[in-house]
């Protein structure tokens, strides 16, 4: 019998997804996924010759839970030259993944009845994690036509004294939403008459940004507010190193110490030749970053052009991540829900998520972190099954 707890979560939509085109592949079907959020690019050479020189040097063993100094006085670098946050390496925590902060952040925190507000489409982990704490999830609705952010007002509207937790994800998974500086601190204009809600700001996409200029993060914009942020970043959407699992996050001490105190007693501390890996990532060259960026711009490009030809489809350019959100209300007369329109695409060879596995209306989302052979023939499939 599982936990009440546990019986409040949902598997991961998409990774059953992945799963599904996986058996279909093994019976000899030829499935082209782009269900996963990880970049198809290898990770850059000096990490790869980072971690084999930490397995060489025998670092095998145990490390601070924390994470290394070494790292993270790396990733208190990274929080400066890429983010522009000034933390201490005590101020910063490493982790199994970005998901093992947000879930240790919020596991630390929580109790029943409070309430933790979500812009929808949210990326799916986190309203499971929060029903998971034994609190309460509220959506905040966006859409396509507001650039999938909340607004300043809605944000005011959805506050209660229960609140306890504003997600904010920037560039967004599902939808790329990016919040410029000035939305930002119209966010934080509400938020400083709310000192009980913290923010979690995660940022794990910033160095996937297309738009020109810098990335804007609420800690940064509203430095009075940043002794209750807590700002999520890592290497594995960055330098392409999902199964390494190392997420970095910074926060003031209190919470800082809360994750380490809960940290200590489910994973310990994250694997060694990861955290070395790591290392070498924040504190290694980072112009690899420029070219991925314009490949993924270009992928970008062909997938909104050519999703928005197919009758029936609409997505706006998603200004960061490598994801589209695609809209497919008017076809919702012909297949009944978003499932089975991305069944129906599955079986035309192309694996695809709900939007409603995201908390988003009926559409689908495609990651086009896929090579570029792969992508156009998945696209020309697509516009086959809807044609
Ligand atoms: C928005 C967002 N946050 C956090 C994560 C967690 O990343 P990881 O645990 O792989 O570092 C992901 C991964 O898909 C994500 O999309």
């Amino acid at each position: 019998m599982i936990s009440e707890a546990l019986a409040r979560v949902a598997a991961s939509r998409t990774t059953a997804m992945t799963d599904r085109a996986m058996e279909l592949r093994a019976a000899g079907h030829d499935i082209i996924s782009l269900s996963v959020g990880e970049p198809d690019f290898a990770t850059p050479p000096h990490v790869i010759a980072a971690a084999k020189a930490a397995l060489d040097a025998g670092d095998t063993k145990y490390t601070a839970v924390p994470g290394t100094q070494r790292l993270r006085e790396a990733a208190a670098l990274h929080f400066q030259r890429d983010l522009g946050i000034t933390v201490p390496p005590s101020q910063v925590i490493v982790s199994a993944g970005g998901k093992q902060a947000i879930f240790h952040a919020l596991l630390a925190t929580l109790n029943a009845g409070d309430e933790v507000l979500i812009p929808a489409p949210w990326w799916v982990s986190y309203p499971e994690i929060v029903r998971f704490a034994g609190a309460d999830v509220v959506a905040m609705p966006t859409d396509a036509a507001g650039g999938f952010r909340i607004t300043a007002a809605q944000l005011e509207a959805a506050i209660t004294p229960k609140t306890r937790w504003l997600l904010l994800n920037s560039p967004g998974n599902p939808t790329g939403a990016t919040y410029p500086a000035e939305e930002l601190r119209g966010i934080g204009e509400v938020l400083r008459r709310h000192p009980q809600v913290l923010v979690m700001s995660d940022d794990i996409y910033a160095p996937l940004r297309y738009t020109p200029g810098t990335h804007a993060t609420l800690a940064v914009e509203c430095p009075d507010l940043a002794e209750r942020v807590l700002t999520v970043s890592g290497v594995s959407k960055s330098h392409a190193m999902t199964g390494f699992r190392i997420g970095v996050s910074a926060g003031p001490l209190w919470l800082i110490s809360a994750m380490a105190r809960l940290q200590s007693h489910s994973s310990g501390n994250p694997a060694s030749i990861s955290q070395a890996a790591a290392v070498a990532a924040f504190e290694g060259p980072q112009d690899f970053l420029l070219d991925w960026r314009e490949r993924f711009r270009a992928r970008r490009d062909l997938c909104v052009a050519a999703l928005n030809a197919i009758p029936g489809l609409y997505t706006p350019v998603p200004d960061g991540a490598f994801y589209c959100m695609v809209d497919a209300g008017p076809l919702m007369a012909r297949f009944g829900d978003d499932e089975a329109l991305c069944l129906h695409l599955l079986e035309h060879g192309v694996a695809v998520v709900a939007a409603s596995a995201f908390g988003g209306g009926a559409g689908f989302r495609i990651s086009f972190a896929a090579d570029d052979a792969r992508l156009e023939e998945a696209l020309r499939r697509i516009a086959k099954a809807l044609t």
